[in-house]
């Protein structure tokens, strides 16, 4: 139950293109061969900002699914399932909405800052406040350590911290906690007891951290206590009682920046993306049509790939030789803009060449990706029962 686990969600909001590719799915396939990964659809996500629209979500949803499997997301590496297939989900939401304070959640940036962005839409509501605690809820039901964000989500992976901290804080006293702490320390052998016990003294009294990481290590090799029982000695070892909840990390990776056609980032709202599983014609089309430096007005007129948004590709696509050969060329006037183009088009062709191929059997038979989901929502639902038993039991709901 200690070993690494990531969570990772994505919003059904329309089709995913190059810039989700290079900036999230490419590294959701390193971290599959790694780590025990769990992948879902944020489907309720969504309805907190297109709650007027709901329907996008339906078309989104499977076409996601089938661009997750285009980049190489692997079912039989990762779980993939849709948040709203795992109502626990909510139940965790409800339950720990009844500990967060209100100036937690007002204080995130993103609550602000996406009011701002979408002027447009009425987000004074609650579920538009309340979604870092339902990302929390995605999180920490699972007892996911690991979560790969964007720079913009640190906020929310500090928040979900603070949140388990406080359930734990609040509801890791439970009834007869250091009677039940000494018998798993029995549990633990003569000889492993002792130096656990010791250990914890160390942190303890001297706030020693590598008496903290070699006890930490300790009971995460120990193989025949019980997850209630770790959880204690966890517990007690850090000073704290029963830690129901873990604290997530989040994980950031180099990620190559993709502009978008036209230089700004890739999005849907400036309608400058190239679709993940885009008809090549198509690709051609809009490559072949993007801008370059205005300066060029003339196949004679020298260029600054700086000013170039073809350059930004060239820099995800190209290697040295070929930016080389962009760079004297477009500063010479010696290569033309079309002729620059030519090895993007190549590069962007090749690359979705095998998405088109991994992603044909799924087109061609629609319940294939229906039977990874159904799958995949059992397993999470079970994971998810698993933390719910625990925090209902410590939140006083077990009663009959
Ligand atoms: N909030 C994320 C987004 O808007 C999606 C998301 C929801 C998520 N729950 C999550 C990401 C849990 C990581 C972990 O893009
Ligand atoms: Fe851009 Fe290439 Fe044309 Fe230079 S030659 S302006 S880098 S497309």
């Amino acid at each position: 139950m200690f070993t690494d686990r990531v969570l990772s969600g994505m919003r059904p909001t329309g089709s995913l293109h190059l810039g989700h590719y290079h900036g999230v799915l490419k590294n959701w396939v390193e971290l599959q061969y790694k780590f025990d990964c769990l992948f879902f659809v944020a489907d309720w996500h969504a309805l907190t900002t297109h709650y007027d629209t709901p329907e996008i979500i339906e078309q989104s949803v499977w076409d996601m699914i089938l661009d997750w499997l285009a980049a190489g997301v692997d079912p039989t590496q990762a779980t993939f399932f849709i948040q709203s297939r795992v109502p626990a989900h909510a139940e965790l939401h409800a339950l720990l909405s009844m500990i967060t304070p209100l100036s937690w959640l007002e204080r995130i940036p993103s609550y602000r800052d996406q009011q701002k962005k979408l002027a447009g839409k009425d987000l004074g509501t609650y579920g538009f406040l309340g979604y870092p605690l339902l990302q929390s809820s995605d999180i920490l039901i699972y007892r996911a350590n690991l979560v790969p964000v964007g720079e913009d989500q640190t906020a929310h992976i500090e928040f979900t911290r603070e949140i388990a901290r406080r359930f734990n804080h609040i509801y890791g006293k439970e009834a007869g906690f250091k009677k039940k702490v000494e018998l798993a320390i029995k549990k633990l052998g003569a000889k492993k007891s002792k130096i656990y016990e010791r250990l914890r003294n160390c942190y303890q009294e001297q706030g020693s951290l590598e008496a903290l990481v070699e006890a930490k290590a300790l009971l995460d090799e120990q193989q025949n206590l019980s997850t209630k029982d770790l959880e204690r000695l966890f517990g007690y070892l850090e000073g704290g009682g029963k830690a129901t909840l873990c604290e997530p990390e989040a994980i950031f990776t180099e990620v190559s920046k993709m502009p978008g056609l036209d230089g700004q980032k890739m999005s849907k709202s400036y309608d400058n993306i190239i679709r993940l599983r885009e008809d090549p014609d198509s690709v051609r089309v809009k490559i072949r049509t993007m801008q370059t430096d205005p300066a060029r007005i003339r196949r004679s007129d020298p260029g600054d790939p700086a000013k170039c948004p073809v350059w930004q590709f060239h820099l995800v696509y190209s290697d040295e030789k070929i930016q080389d050969w962009v760079q004297q060329g477009c500063r010479s006037a010696n290569i033309g803009c079309l002729e620059c183009k030519q090895p993007v088009i190549e590069a962007v062709l090749v690359e979705q060449r095998s998405m088109h191929e991994r992603a044909r059997p799924y087109e061609d038979d629609p319940t294939l990706v229906r039977d990874i989901i159904a799958d995949g929502c059992e397993k999470a639902n079970k994971l998810a029962q698993e933390t719910m038993q625990e925090v209902r039991e410590v939140m006083g709901l077990n009663y009959s």
